[in-house]
């Protein structure tokens, strides 16, 4: 190659190496798991951190070492044989010592990281049974009786103790801010726990491939102050019709053990906001980070009529009856008790649908209703608009898919 040649090509891939290497300093990462907001976060993020330091030094050391060696000892006059010999007892001895010690240097605190995560939960802790479906979260409290999907409601500050199980296949339950992965396991119970240091919203995803819509397998996680956990608990456990939403200073559930104080912040500095002043019952959709809101587009011909209005009660009565309660379950509605999909009681008062995939509005209801497979592929909540193509004929009209879709967000 000329010298003409090289210099054409050092450049841009030069170019390229520095455009790479910038991609990496946006500070806008709120799916990272560094800057840990738990304590068993914060455990993975120092492991993390000291095993991928004490790798650099490594790898700074021996790729120094071996460009010196191949300038000093390149051939330079003629081919002058090198100097033969046979074993080096010092050579060999210091480099099965020299990795053996490095090796320390990883276990040590990798068997003390694992051994710490995968202690007990502390007595007092919350209990949440986690149940993987194909594709949506399951969430139960079983201290409160309260079951619902796709979102976690937990109090900062309180160890939380998650009971991880599967419907169908394999799972894994993660939430980059705040935990490590776990698997969730067929006929198996695993468990993690972790304690919250500061109230916000969270993303959380499955991040073990289970199939069609593995990545629209998604939940979001809100760290709560206790009182208005507490308020949430209240809440959740009201029938969903007709209830009105508690005022904040809501009387004192059973929260098991008193709450922990908040874990030091040792770790980046906290997106932390006070949710305290606008939260009654839920999180505040004003205070949702942009992060936690799905922009997930809509299938292009998948139309609804926007002339039609929906109407709750045409709705609630249409429901009553409407092949939904074959599969979901609403507090209150006697004849909605199937436990196949997401429980429904409070879904008005979520902020997302299908398994986090879009946000919760009467626009995406409709067309979720209308024809869910289009929506999510491999969804097994089947279409329900007339006139859809699918696998199963649809039912429905425009207008009574808005009235459905009014009254399922009218069960705040
Ligand atoms: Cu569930 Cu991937």
């Amino acid at each position: 190659m000329t010298r003409d040649l090289r210099m054409r090509w050092l450049t841009p891939a030069l170019a390229l190496l520095i455009a790479v290497g910038l991609s990496a300093c946006s500070s806008f990462a709120p799916n990272t798991i560094f800057g840990a907001h738990s304590e068993f976060g914060h455990s993975v993020d120092v492991l993390t951190r000291r095993l991928l330091y004490a790798g650099l030094v490594v790898f700074v050391l021996i790729e120094t070492l071996l460009v010196v060696i191949l300038v000093r000892y390149r051939e330079r006059d003629g081919n002058r044989e090198a100097k033969q010999f046979h074993g080096n007892s010092t050579l060999e001895i210091g480099w099965t010592l020299i990795p053996a010690v490095i090796l320390a240097f990883i276990a040590v605190p990798t068997i003390k990281t694992i051994f710490k995560t995968q202690a007990k939960a502390t007595p007092g802790a919350l209990q949440v049974e986690v149940i993987g479906h194909q594709w949506w979260w399951e969430f139960r409290y079983p201290q409160y009786g309260i079951i619902t999907a796709n979102e976690l409601y937990l109090p900062v500050g309180r160890t939380a103790n998650f009971a991880l199980t599967t419907k169908d296949v394999l799972h894994s339950f993660w939430v980059p801010k705040l935990n490590g992965k776990r698997d969730l396991i067929s006929n198996h119970t695993n468990y993690i726990w972790f304690t919250p240091d500061s109230a916000y919203a969270w993303n959380g995803f499955c991040a073990e491939y289970c199939g069609t819509s593995h990545a629209n397998m998604r939940f979001k996680v809100f760290t709560v102050p206790p009182s208005e956990f507490d308020a949430w608990v209240a809440h959740q456990k009201t029938n969903a019709i007709g209830s009105a939403l508690p005022a904040p200073a809501i009387a004192k559930a059973d929260t098991g053990k008193a709450a922990q104080p908040p874990a030091p912040a040792a770790v980046a500095p906290t997106p932390v906001m006070n949710v305290s002043d606008t939260m009654s019952a839920t999180f505040p959709r004003a205070n949702l980070p942009e992060w936690v809101i799905p922009k997930t587009p809509t299938p292009a011909h998948l139309a609804f009529d926007q002339s039609v209005t929906g109407n709750v009660t045409r709705g609630a009565t249409l429901f009553k009856t409407a092949p939904c309660i074959a599969c979901h379950s609403v507090r209150g509605v006697p004849t909605a008790a199937g436990i196949i999909g997401p429980n429904l009681t409070h879904v008005g008062s979520r902020t997302t649908i299908a398994g986090g995939l879009y946000p919760n509005d009467l626009r995406h209801l409709q067309l979720w209703i209308k024809n869910a497979p289009e929506m999510k592929p491999g969804s097994l909540m089947p279409l329900f608009g007339k006139n859809e193509k699918g696998a199963t004929p649809g039912v429905y009209t425009d207008q009574q898919i808005a009235d459905l879709a009014a009254y399922l967000s009218s069960l705040k």
